[in-house]
């Protein structure tokens, strides 16, 4: 996901209609998982033995899947406004889809101790936990290198492409994972009948898919990466020099926010 970026200009027509159907589509994924929850499952009740699991994938589809997911477009989006203003909704949009996911979490752990069941003994849940600790990991130190205000231009320019490729790792981490508990919950029951709530389940699944898909694609395209403003070329230039002088080699531009 790294390269150069494209030149300043309108957002490309292709752009807005990839990112109008990526919104369709998550909308389309939290209506789904919202009708499961409360037509086959009963509905939701934070107090309610049963029920209380009910949160769990609606919030982990929320956090872990939309915000987050519309959290990696702010840069495609956000294309001609202040560099900071976009890192900081970049950031608070993580900060949401996290806090949106504890709450998932601590939903099914306490379901799970109300109810007697053991903890973490599926992939599923192992997937889930690596998921969410690396992203509060990923989250953090995006933080401290690219808001903190005293964090060094080299550091930054170093960790950015790590960054942006954990992020996309991340993000089809908790994709498949949703999956795999999409999966888990459904073969509980009676799977193999061919029963409305499967099919339901099924449909999840590929929209979750199309929703991950979609998103990989606007952001793997070079020409819709946000183009460098006046003041962020200058910087990026000067910075070129940094590597060549420091460690007499040829770098390529890096921008370093
Ligand atoms: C990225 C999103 C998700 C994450 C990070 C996640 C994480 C977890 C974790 C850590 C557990 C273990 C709880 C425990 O052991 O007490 C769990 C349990 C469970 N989750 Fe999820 N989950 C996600 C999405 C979903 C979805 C979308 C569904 C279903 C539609 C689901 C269904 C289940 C079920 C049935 C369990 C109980 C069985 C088990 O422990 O594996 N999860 N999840």
């Amino acid at each position: 996901m790294e390269g150069s970026p494209s030149t300043a200009g309108p957002r490309p027509l292709g752009l807005s209609y990839a990112v109008g159907a990526s919104q369709l589509l998550g909308v389309a994924v939290l209506a789904v998982v919202g009708a499961w929850m409360g037509h086959f499952r009963g509905g939701l009740a934070w107090e309610s033995p049963q029920l209380q699991f009910n949160v769990h994938p609606l919030c982990m589809i929320l956090g872990m899947v939309f915000l987050q997911g519309d959290a990696l477009l702010v840069y495609r989006v956000f294309r001609t406004e202040s560099k900071r203003a976009t890192k900081v909704l970049h950031g608070l949009l993580h900060g949401l889809a996290l806090l949106v996911a504890l709450v998932g979490l601590v939903a099914v752990f306490q379901y799970h101790k109300k109810n007697g069941f053991p903890d973490l003994y599926s992939l599923h849940s192992w997937c889930g936990i690596l998921a969410v600790a690396f992203y509060v990991l990923q989250w953090l130190m995006g933080l401290g290198a690219f808001l903190f205000p005293g964090a060094p231009f080299s550091l930054r320019s170093r960790y950015k492409p790590q960054h942006a490729f954990f992020g996309a790792t991340l993000f089809l981490l908790s994709i498949a994972t949703a999956l795999l508990g999409i999966l888990e919950l459904l073969i509980f029951k009676t799977y193999s009948a061919f029963a409305p709530e499967g099919l339901l389940g099924n449909a999840l699944g590929l929209l979750l898919v199309g929703f991950g898909g979609l998103l990989g694609y606007i952001l793997t395209r070079e020409e819709w990466r946000r183009p460098l403003q006046g003041e962020e070329m200058a910087l990026s230039m000067d910075f070129k020099k940094l590597p060549e002088e420091e460690e007499g080699g040829g770098g390529s531009p890096v921008d370093p926010r």
